[in-house]
C-alpha cells in the first residue's frame, strides 16, 4: 500500500514495552505492585484503542526472561495479576473477537498461569478482529537460540539441508511464525533501549519513545503515538 498526504497510515502491528510501573508507584509512595495493577488498566485501554484505530496486532512485553530475578513477591504478584487479567478480561476478548496469543518460554510459567493462558488461547483461537500477544518469560536472544536449536535438530535428523537455511526458514522457527512483524514499537518511561524485545522481528519497525510512565499511557497517549507514526509515513512512506 502506498502512503500519501491524505491517507494516514495505521500500523498493522504495534509492539509495546510497558515500562515505568515501579516508578509510577514509588512517586505515590505505594508498592510496585500498585503500579503494575495500574499498568494492567493501561493495557486494557490500549487494547480498546487498537480496536478503535484498526490496529490488528498488539504485542506487549508483560514479563521478560530477566524479570524472574525480581523480588519473589513482585514476581508472584505479577503472575497473579496475569491470572486475574486472563479471568476478568476473557469476556472482553470474546465480545470483540480478539484472539489471544503468547510468545516466550511459556514452559517457565507456574502451572496455574500456563493452564489459564492455554485455556484462553484455545477459547479465542478462531477470532480475527484483533490479536493480543502477551510476551511472557520472553527474551529475544532466547527466542533466536530456541529457533537455532530447533533448526539444528532438524539438520541432525536429516530433515533439513543446512544449505537451504535462509531468513525465511529462520523466521519460520520463531515462536509465532504466522504473526507479521511489528510496524511500530512504543516504549514508555523515557528509557531508550530495546531490552531484548523482539530482536529479529523489529528489524524494520519505527520506534517511538515517550517520557510518559506506562500507567499514565492511555487512549490519548496512544492516539498521539499513532499520529506520529502517520506523520513519519506521510514524509517517508513513498520512499520506503
Ligand atoms: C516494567 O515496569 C513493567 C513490567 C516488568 C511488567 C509489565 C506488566 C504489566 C503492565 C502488568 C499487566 C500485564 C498483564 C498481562 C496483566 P517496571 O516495573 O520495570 O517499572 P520501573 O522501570 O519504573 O521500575
Amino acid at each position: 500500500m502506498s502512503a500519501s498526504a491524505d491517507q494516514p497510515k495505521v500500523p498493522r502491528h504495534v509492539a509495546v514495552i510497558m515500562d515505568g510501573n515501579g516508578r509510577w508507584a514509588e512517586k505515590r509512595g505505594r508498592p510496585r505492585l500498585f503500579g503494575h495493577r495500574a499498568g494492567a488498566e493501561s493495557l486494557r485501554a490500549v487494547l480498546r484503542a487498537c480496536r478503535d484505530h484498526g490496529v490488528e496486532y498488539l504485542t506487549v512485553y508483560a514479563f521478560s526472561t530477566e524479570n524472574w530475578v525480581r523480588p519473589a513477591d513482585e514476581v508472584s504478584g505479577l503472575m497473579s495479576l496475569l491470572k486475574t487479567f486472563l479471568k476478568k478480561d476473557e469476556h472482553e476478548l470474546h465480545e470483540n473477537q480478539v484472539r489471544l496469543l503468547a510468545t516466550g518460554r511459556l514452559q517457565d510459567l507456574p502451572d496455574s498461569v500456563r493452564e489459564e493462558l492455554e485455556r484462553v488461547i484455545a477459547a479465542t483461537r478462531d477470532y480475527r478482529k484483533g490479536n493480543l500477544i502477551l510476551a511472557l518469560s520472553y527474551g529475544g536472544r532466547a527466542e533466536i537460540a530456541d529457533a537455532v536449536r530447533a533448526i539444528a535438530a532438524k539438520v541432525r535428523a536429516g530433515q533439513l539441508d543446512p544449505e537451504t537455511i535462509d531468513e525465511k526458514s529462520i523466521a519460520a522457527h520463531l515462536y509465532l511464525p504466522d504473526v507479521p512483524d511489528p510496524d511500530f514499537l512504543i516504549r514508555t518511561s523515557g528509557e531508550l533501549r530495546l531490552s531484548n524485545f523482539l530482536l529479529w522481528q523489529l528489524s524494520y519497525a519505527e520506534f517511538y519513545f515517550t517520557e510518559t510512565l506506562w500507567p499514565d499511557f492511555r487512549e490519548a497517549e496512544f492516539a498521539e503515538a499513532l499520529a506520529e507514526y502517520a506523520r513519519r509515513h506521510r514524509r517517508y512512506g513513498a520512499h520506503a
